[in-house]
């Protein structure tokens, strides 16, 4: 079997934090198996920003496209806030390089966690519902963009194609669940909005069995709360997906656990939790490693077809979970070494 490269970029803050148990686990589960892979390493975000001035350097976008799949934690914070190029710009530009246009985000609740749910037990109770975000267009890379003291200017576009092809893969994905497509946009105000409805209605004959509504995205952000259970695929441009994805993801009971795959029409996929670099908690130890950890099962799932290593680590995160070895997000006081140590001894069974 061929060696798998995966490139790791550990992030700023917590990222390193997360990474390093989320590798841990990785090198526990496939210890014994027949999957073999390396680790490289690259420069990204505010720490190549200090290594080399740019948070995107030339060597980790080749590095990231030889590879078989990216591992990606967590990037920006305080200390690069007023960079002239922000980490933040990296991960728009390796997004953007890499093709990644369509951004997976699973809301699932798990009942022992429903307690830590903002939301009340029975409203929450069977949510089980994907963002399926679009990654490489809208607001974030329309052109123009200026500012001065005086005005700025976004601009949001999208091409009929840009919206085809995220549509497309969020009906290819109903189909293996509910079979229930919701896209979630502003078609009351917006002319890109207006034409993800045209471009949905098209898409929609293509699978008939699927049902298929829309939601403006101020009631779809109250319908997430209120009637969670609603959903099983949202498909929705990049920044709505941005801001529905954090708000869905407190729902399960943390930001802290959700991870996420970016891919595009061709190899390789990149796996990063949604969250950012929690500088409030970095450096404590106390980070949650969950959604790093998910994000590795998401990787072995997808990229690397080896579902029953990914079910063994699904099932090793269950049961700590079950045992309420649990980081302060979710409760809990244990650390996050403690947690991924949690995690690799329930692996085994
Ligand atoms: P954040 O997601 O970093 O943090 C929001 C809150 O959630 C904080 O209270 C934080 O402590 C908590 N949190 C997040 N992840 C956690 C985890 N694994 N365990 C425990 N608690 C966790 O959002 P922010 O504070 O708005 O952003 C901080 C920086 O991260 C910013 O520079 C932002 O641009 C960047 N960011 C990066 C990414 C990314 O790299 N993919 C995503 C979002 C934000
Ligand atoms: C995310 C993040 C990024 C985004 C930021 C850091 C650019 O919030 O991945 O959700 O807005 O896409
Ligand atoms: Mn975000």
């Amino acid at each position: 079997m061929s060696i798998k490269k995966i490139a790791v970029l550990r992030g700023d803050y917590i990222g390193p934090e997360i990474m390093k148990a989320g590798l841990a686990v990785l090198a526990a589960a496939t210890k014994e198996s027949d999957f073999s892979y390396q680790i490289i390493d690259y420069p990204f975000g505010g720490a190549a920003i200090d290594q080399t001035g740019t948070p995107l350097p030339e060597t980790t976008i080749q590095g990231c496209q030889a590879a078989d799949a990216i591992l990606l934690s967590a990037i920006g914070g305080p200390k690069w806030d007023q960079a002239p190029n922000r980490p933040e710009a990296g991960l728009l530009e390796i997004r953007n390089k890499l093709g990644l246009f369509a951004n997976i985000r699973p809301t699932k609740i798990n009942p022992i966690l429903a307690q830590r749910s903002p939301i009340k037990p029975e409203v929450i109770a069977g949510t089980d519902f994907v963002i399926v975000r679009e990654l490489t267009s809208g607001i974030y890379f329309g052109q123009p963009r200026s500012q001065t003291a005086d005005a700025a200017l976004d601009t949001s576009t999208y091409t009929a194609e840009e919206i085809e092809r995220i549509i497309r893969v969020g009906f290819q994905m109903s189909q293996h669940r509910k079979q229930h497509v919701t896209i979630v946009d502003k078609a009351n105000v917006l002319a890109t909005s207006k034409l993800w409805r045209q471009v949905a209605e098209k898409v929609s004959r293509d699978y008939p069995t699927v049902t298929l509504d829309y939601c403006y995205v101020d009631a779809a952000a109250m319908k997430i709360i209120s009637q969670p259970t609603f959903f099983d695929v949202i498909i929705t441009a990049n920044l709505f997906g941005d801001i529905l994805s954090d708000e869905a993801s407190v729902l399960t009971g943390s930001l802290g656990t959700i991870p996420s795959m970016s891919s595009g029409s061709t190899d390789p996929s990149l796996y990063e939790p949604i969250h950012g670099s929690a500088p409030d908690i970095a450096g404590k130890g106390i980070a949650d490693p969950i959604s790093m950890i998910q994000s590795i099962e998401m990787m072995l799932r997808e990229s690397f077809q080896e579902n029953q290593l990914a079910d063994q680590i699904a099932q090793a995160v269950q049961a700590t979970i079950a045992a309420k070895v649990l980081p302060p997000d979710l409760g809990g006081t244990a650390s996050t070494q403690v947690v991924t140590e949690q995690i690799i001894k329930n692996l085994k069974g």
